[in-house]
């Protein structure tokens, strides 16, 4: 008899790196055939994350375009994966997060009536235009889904409140902290994989290094400029240096805000995406973080570093609740303000940064992969 047919559907960097501890897991229990579909929504971010996963994806829909719209992005993968469904004839559909990559995939394994398991499943803000369009697209999934995995019990409850089944629900853990621990052990094995930062550790030798990312769209505009004028204030200190890996959005264009406001400051390293080696590595650097990233939110608690997140509200609450992680929002003062003092006050800071994992153990992928493979 041949084994039943899991088509593991992803195309932006998050997706890859909390999908390939999976994509291995469930090759290890020896009784699924996995296939691997990427709709390349992010080109070049996801091409970084296959080369360090060692990952050749079966069907690649290199869907992206410089500066894609909502609308035309959606269209475009519901109809590239419904169309690789009808070659494929999966037997499930497995989707993560929040992506339109991830409501695309459920949608179509849904018009086939392939059944869809969910990879960090149940995570809600409550308010949809935060993040956005992500809440929504995570709504959308849960309905479709028969198989929720949430990474926490808050988001299992989120789940049981919205009347999922309570036995298709199970607490697994993120993902991201199987990928997070994996890579830093490569790390640890083999320094070269990281070495690129050798030349910026040196430069900042002696300052505390803030390491900041930015992306969401509903930041663009006053919010990203305000993070940019905040990001130079912090960088005006001597004892600071301020590391900046530059999501490559032009739309609209998040590098021209940072390097007008940035570029040509001696404290900033305003620098292209890191590959993960390379991220882990900043992440172990750093002094704290300022990021408005959902998987930032949950490494840095991990390695014990504190993150600011550049958001008004949050669908991982897990890291304020263990106080390593805290709302400031995109307020220029605030964001300046509590950067000063996790760099001023050492009760605060070290209060903040107590290494610990509210987000999984590092064995998600093997619970995951599990319940995939006996269908539960
Ligand atoms: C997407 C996800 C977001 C996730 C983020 C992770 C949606 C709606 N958004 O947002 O949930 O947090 O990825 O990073 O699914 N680009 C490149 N090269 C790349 C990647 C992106 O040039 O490798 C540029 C392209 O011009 C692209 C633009 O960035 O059109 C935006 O990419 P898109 O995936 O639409 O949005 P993100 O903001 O990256
Ligand atoms: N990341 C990376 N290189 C970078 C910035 C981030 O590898 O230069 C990783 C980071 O460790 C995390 C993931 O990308 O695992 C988060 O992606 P992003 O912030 O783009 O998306 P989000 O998590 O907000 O959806």
């Amino acid at each position: 008899m041949s084994k039943p047919k899991m088509l593991v559907v992803f195309g932006t960097r998050p997706e890859a790196i909390k999908l390939f501890p999976v994509i291995r897991a469930l090759n290890d229990t020896g009784a699924v055939a996995v296939r691997t579909c990427v709709t390349a929504q992010h080109r070049g971010l996801l091409d970084q994350v296959l080369a360090i996963a060692d990952l050749r994806p079966d069907r690649d829909l290199d869907l992206m375009e410089p500066g894609q719209t909502l609308d035309r992005m959606t269209a475009r993968l519901l109809t590239g994966l419904g169309e690789v469904m009808d070659a494929e004839r999966p037997d499930r559909v497995i989707v993560q997060g929040d992506t339109t990559t991830a409501m695309a995939g459920a949608l179509a394994a849904y018009y086939r009536r392939v059944p869809v398991s969910h990879v960090e499943a149940g995570l809600r803000s409550g308010d949809v235009l935060h993040p956005w369009p992500e809440e929504i697209n995570r709504r959308i999934v849960a309905p479709i889904a028969d198989q929720h995995f949430a990474p926490t019990e808050t988001a299992a409850n989120a789940l049981r409140r919205e009347n999922i089944d309570p036995g298709t629900i199970h607490v697994t853990g993120n993902t991201v902290i199987d990928a997070l621990l994996w890579t830093a052990g490569r790390i640890a094995a083999d320094p070269s994989l990281a070495a690129g930062l050798d030349g910026i550790a040196g430069r900042f030798a002696g300052k505390r290094i803030v390491l900041v990312t930015t992306h969401r769209r509903e930041n663009f505009g006053a919010g990203m400029e305000a993070i940019a004028r905040a990001v130079a204030r912090v960088a005006d200190r001597s004892d600071v240096a301020v590391l900046f890996p530059v999501h490559p959005n032009p739309n609209p264009n998040v590098v021209s805000v940072m390097d007008a406001v940035l570029g040509d400051h001696p404290n900033i390293a305003l620098i292209e995406p890191l590959d993960y080696p390379h991220f882990v590595r900043a992440l172990g650097l750093c002094h704290l973080a300022l990021s408005d990233s959902g998987g930032v939110q949950e490494e840095a608690p991990a390695l014990g570093k504190p993150v600011l997140v550049m958001r008004e509200t949050t669908e991982r609450p897990e890291g304020i609740a263990a106080g390593t992680a805290r709302l400031v929002g995109t307020n220029e003062d605030r964001i300046v303000s509590e950067v000063f003092t996790l760099l001023d006050d050492k009760d605060a800071c070290s209060a903040m940064a107590r290494a610990h994992n509210p987000f999984g153990d590092g064995h998600a992928a093997g619970r995951i992969a599990k319940l995939v493979a006996h269908g539960r």
